[in-house]
């Protein structure tokens, strides 16, 4: 596990970047894991200034994304899909057709789950997934509780997480999605990296607790100990109990 403790979230975003514009460089054909929330936000910010520079070619990338909201239209401003448009596929040269986010919107919740652990699949897996950790240690949608055994599937919000997504749907808790469909642990498990960034306020416990403590469906993160090829690019804040367990 390698760790990467920046002075503020503009460097962590730099270096999450940097780590997979080398990817794509070293591999222009690769598979990347993505997903949406705060954290990445400004690491696709960079990838997007450095394609507008010349630096970064994404015309044979193909993307998976972790999770989706259940029963959001692609159109609609909080769905995952709009997400990725506004903040990275629509300026850059990726094929939209090889950026696949599982669907909010089939009626047949079993048939979009196996549909997309078959994409998953087809592209020939995950060379690099890029994740977000929630205060409950939720990884994608993998709420605390979630077999680690399980491929894509529904899941039920929990309202630690909704009251934290609140935020995006003006704080009306009605609004908030119940459901989502998202990769499960063992997809993520099975990319062949993965580069979590760890930002943002109050995440400190969960993330030292995720890193250090036991590995327990309880913490969903925490399976990640088991991944051999695991970075975590974070601000000092987020990542201060972690390296203050590390140093002891
Ligand atoms: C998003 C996702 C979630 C977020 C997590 C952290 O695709 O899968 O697990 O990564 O909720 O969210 P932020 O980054 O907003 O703190």
């Amino acid at each position: 596990m390698r760790i990467y403790s920046a002075p503020d979230y503009y460097h962590a975003s730099r270096i999450a970047a940097n780590i997979i514009s080398a990817q794509v460089i070293m591999k222009p054909d690769c598979v990347l894991g993505l997903a949406t929330g705060s954290s990445p936000i400004g690491a696709y910010e960079q990838l997007v200034r450095w394609y507008e520079k010349g630096d970064i070619d994404f015309s044979e990338v193909t993307t998976v994304n972790l999770d989706e909201y259940r029963g959001l239209e692609e159109s609609n401003d909080q769905s995952y899909r709009y997400f990725m448009n506004e903040h990275l596929f629509d300026h850059i040269n990726i094929d939209k057709s090889r950026t696949h986010i599982p669907s909010g919107t089939e009626p047949d919740a079993e048939k979009a789950c196996a549909d997309y652990d078959s994409v998953i699949q087809k592209c020939g897996g995950v060379d690099l997934q890029l994740l977000g950790i929630g205060h409950n240690g939720h990884i994608g949608f993998n709420e605390p509780g979630v077999a680690f055994e399980k491929g894509t599937h529904i899941v039920s919000l929990s309202e630690n997480t909704r009251q934290a997504n609140a935020r995006f749907f003006d704080n009306d808790m009605q609004k908030v999605p119940a459901y989502a469909i998202t990769m499960g642990i063992k997809n993520v498990m099975q990319a062949k990296k993965i580069l979590l960034i760890a930002c943002g306020e109050g995440k400190e416990e969960i993330i030292k607790q995720a890193f250090t403590g036991p590995i327990t469906p309880e913490l969903p993160a925490s399976v990640l100990q088991l991944h051999n090829d695991v970075t975590i690019v974070g601000d000092r804040m987020a990542l201060s109990g972690l390296m203050a367990a590390a140093d002891r």
